[in-house]
């Protein structure tokens, strides 16, 4: 007797779905029954969303084999490159538009009540020098263009808020962080401020450079497989911190960059674009001999959870 042999098989779930898999069309409700007894709700609901958006993508694509251990190997070597201070599997993601999505998803996005949020990024470090408003965070020889930034915190009701702690960190003008450049003093273009009574902080710095993601492990093989550049246009970050405040990640990009529309990890929404104006007449400080620019920039903070997240470098 040829053809299928009908056996008796006791349902393995307790569901009554058998889980001898008929043929392809029957996997994926196969394997959400094996899964819809995780006690813990938000873990059934994200991994039972998962497999079926990762049925759906190898069903619409009709993924082969070979481009299926292809994309293992792939995920293997993020792994692999992955390290106490690099974090491949960040910077994948971060190419792919999902660390952007994921931040505005839960953070405010249009500016309306509280300034967008963007990436922390990998460069973010915790214990910066605290510094006075005024002050300077180049602690280094740094050549460059000077810049004097003026920034306001505000609540969405426009009421100015001090005592707000507010991080700073920057590429220096050769577009490195000082961690990855043995030229730059520790803490080179690192500050933390506090806000005035008027909501209010200021410092001296260098116009930041743009950078490339590094491209060495392979995130790198995948933007030059997709013909893309590894730039991130020139931004200082910040970090503003308040009690009863929901901690605000975000980023400033310099409005003049060649690469404002084409962030490799598409961070720049229009709210975040600063206004970095060319200093005319004498500059703020006796010592500028070349250019210097000035940026003024407001904040917005909605009242929530103040959290402080983990650093991802030391
Ligand atoms: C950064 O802004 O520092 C950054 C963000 C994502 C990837 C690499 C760097
Ligand atoms: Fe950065």
């Amino acid at each position: 007797m040829c053809g299928r042999k009908s056996v008796n098989v006791k349902p393995a779930s307790p569901s009554g779905v058998s889980h001898i898999i008929e043929d392809e069309s029957a996997v994926t409700a196969v394997v959400l029954d094996a899964m819809k007894r995780a006690p813990n709700a938000r873990l059934r609901e994200i991994v039972a969303s998962f497999v079926r958006h990762m049925h759906a993508f190898a069903r619409e694509t009709r993924l082969t084999e070979e481009e299926f251990e292809l994309g293992v190997g792939f995920l293997n070597r993020i792994g692999q490159a992955t390290n106490d201070s690099h974090n491949e599997g960040i910077l994948f993601s971060d190419v792919l538009g999902f660390s952007t999505l994921v931040c505005l998803l839960n953070n405010g996005q249009n500016g309306a009540t509280e300034t967008a949020a963007a990436l922390l990024g990998p460069f973010w470090r915790m214990h910066s020098p605290e510094t006075p408003n005024g002050g300077s965070i180049i602690r280094s020889e740094t050549p460059g263009d000077a810049l004097f930034a003026e920034c306001h915190i505000r609540d969405p009701e426009g009421k100015p808020l001090a005592d707000v702690e507010v991080d700073v960190w920057q590429a220096s003008p050769v577009g490195l962080y000082e961690n990855q450049d043995p030229a730059q003093a520790n803490m080179n273009l690192r500050g933390k401020f506090r806000t005035d009574a008027e909501g209010r902080i200021s410092f001296r710095s260098v116009k930041p450079a743009g950078y490339p993601v590094p491209t060495d492990g392979p995130v790198g093989d995948l933007l030059r497989a997709q013909l893309r550049h590894p730039y991130r246009p020139a931004h200082l970050h910040f970090l503003c911190y308040k009690p009863g405040f929901k901690t605000l990640i975000t980023q400033i990009f310099v409005d003049d960059d060649q690469h404002l529309e084409s962030d490799v990890v598409f961070g720049v929404t229009r709210h975040l674009i600063g206004d970095f104006r060319k200093g005319q007449g004498v500059a703020p400080a006796a010592d500028v001999a070349g250019p210097w620019f000035r940026l003024t920039y407001e904040f917005v903070m909605e009242k929530g959870e103040a959290k402080l997240p983990v650093p991802p470098i030391r």
